[in-house]
């Protein structure tokens, strides 16, 4: 473990969560995430290599990050992302390796993902509903994620997540369904409210519906819900558990209950950009200096100095208003 002052920034959160987005492309297009109209990926040239990552990686980890969550568009459509994980598994100070897929090519990747050092999978989806699975994500491809959600339990990562995300009149008749896997199966399935992100986003404010909104439609067919609070501590979600259950269930709340107050998160973009807030377009350009060739202990300095920028939070989402120029799927959530 790193003897270094760990990197904390300006508001005195200690910074030890890296979400990296290893690529923009996804081979789905969900409403809520892809832009509505036409959109091309970044080129190739400017995503950033492995060895360009593992080295942006092995200074954060120096600097006391010790989780790690492959984000994209979708990770596991980019190419050898094994020799990735095993490159970062082996970064000293690294304790935990996530993944966030939408499931599609999982079944096949599952053990050897597995293999590489990931532990902990979140899968996104919106729906049960093969057809209705389509309409959200433009692809008839539940079976697949259905299966690859079952590999993933099958080959012992744990957790295996859902991320679900409700918006009025699409999939709120699905509440119910969505909760009870944690009934039936091992998993934490996740209400996320829908946020506005992205300039040319499906991002209605009439489609959000809040989790206490959510709570109340599971409470009222499943029971009382029981809070356990946030087991992991500085994560998002707000965990509870249902009588009879084997999962679980989480909440997270951004649009109703602000949790920036305990951010530990920094993102970088796919195309070398440290994104400070998932909400601010305020981005600094790694590539440029990696490739410039900057040293480990300078590239140290320069963390230190920008996390310094990261902001409290995003109080204007009261506004309910599109808050950044990104999209969701060059992010990676
Ligand atoms: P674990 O807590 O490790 O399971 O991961 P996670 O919930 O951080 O990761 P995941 O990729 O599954 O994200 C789930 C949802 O939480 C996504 O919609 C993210 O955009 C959202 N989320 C994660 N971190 C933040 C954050 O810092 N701010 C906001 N507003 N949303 C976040
Ligand atoms: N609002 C809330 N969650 C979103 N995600 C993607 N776009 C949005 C949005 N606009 C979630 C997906 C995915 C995670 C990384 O981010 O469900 O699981
Ligand atoms: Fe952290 Fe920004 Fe998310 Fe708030 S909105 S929790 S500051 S990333």
């Amino acid at each position: 473990m790193t003897d270094k002052v760990r990197l904390t920034d300006g508001f005195h959160r200690r910074l030890n969560y890296l979400r990296l987005s290893v690529t923009d492309r996804c081979n789905l297009r969900c409403m809520y995430c892809m832009p509505q109209t036409a959109f091309s990926w970044m080129p190739a040239d400017e995503i950033l290599s492995y060895e360009e990552i593992l080295k942006v990686c092995r200074v954060l980890a120096d600097l006391g990050v010790e989780k790690v969550r492959l984000t994209g568009g979708e990770p596991l459509v980019r190419k050898d992302l094994e020799r990735l994980i095993g490159g970062m598994a082996d970064l000293p100070g690294i304790k935990e390796l996530c993944l966030t897929t939408n499931g599609v090519l999982l079944e096949r990747s599952a053990r050897s993902l597995y293999d590489a050092g990931i532990r902990h999978i979140n899968i996104s989806l919106d729906s049960l509903v093969p057809g209705k699975y389509k309409y959200i994500t433009g692809f008839d491809l539940f079976e697949q994620v259905w299966a690859g959600l079952h590999a993933a339990l099958e080959t012992g990562f744990s957790p295996v997540k859902i991320n679900c995300v409700i918006m009025k009149g699409v999939n709120d008749d699905e509440i119910v369904d969505m909760a009870s896997l944690c009934l039936r199966f091992p998993l934490e399935i996740r209400f996320i409210e829908f946020m506005p992100i992205g300039e040319d986003s499906f991002w209605d404010p009439g489609r959000l519906m809040t989790n206490d909104q959510v709570k109340k439609v599971i409470e009222q067919d499943l029971g009382t819900l029981h809070e356990v609070g946030n087991p992991g501590g500085g994560g998002p979600a707000v965990i509870y558990t249902l009588d009879g259950a084997i999962g679980k269930l989480g909440f997270i709340s951004p649009m109703s209950h602000h949790f920036c107050a305990t951010c530990n998160r920094l993102r970088l973009t796919a195309d070398g950009r440290l994104r400070l807030c998932l909400f601010s377009d305020r981005e600094v350009d790694i590539r440029s200096i990696i490739r410039k060739g900057i040293s480990l202990e300078e590239l140290e300095s320069f963390f230190r100095k920008v996390v310094l920028l990261k902001p409290r939070g995003y109080e204007h989402l009261g506004k309910l208003q599109p808050s950044c120029s990104r999209q969701m799927s060059s992010i990676g959530g």
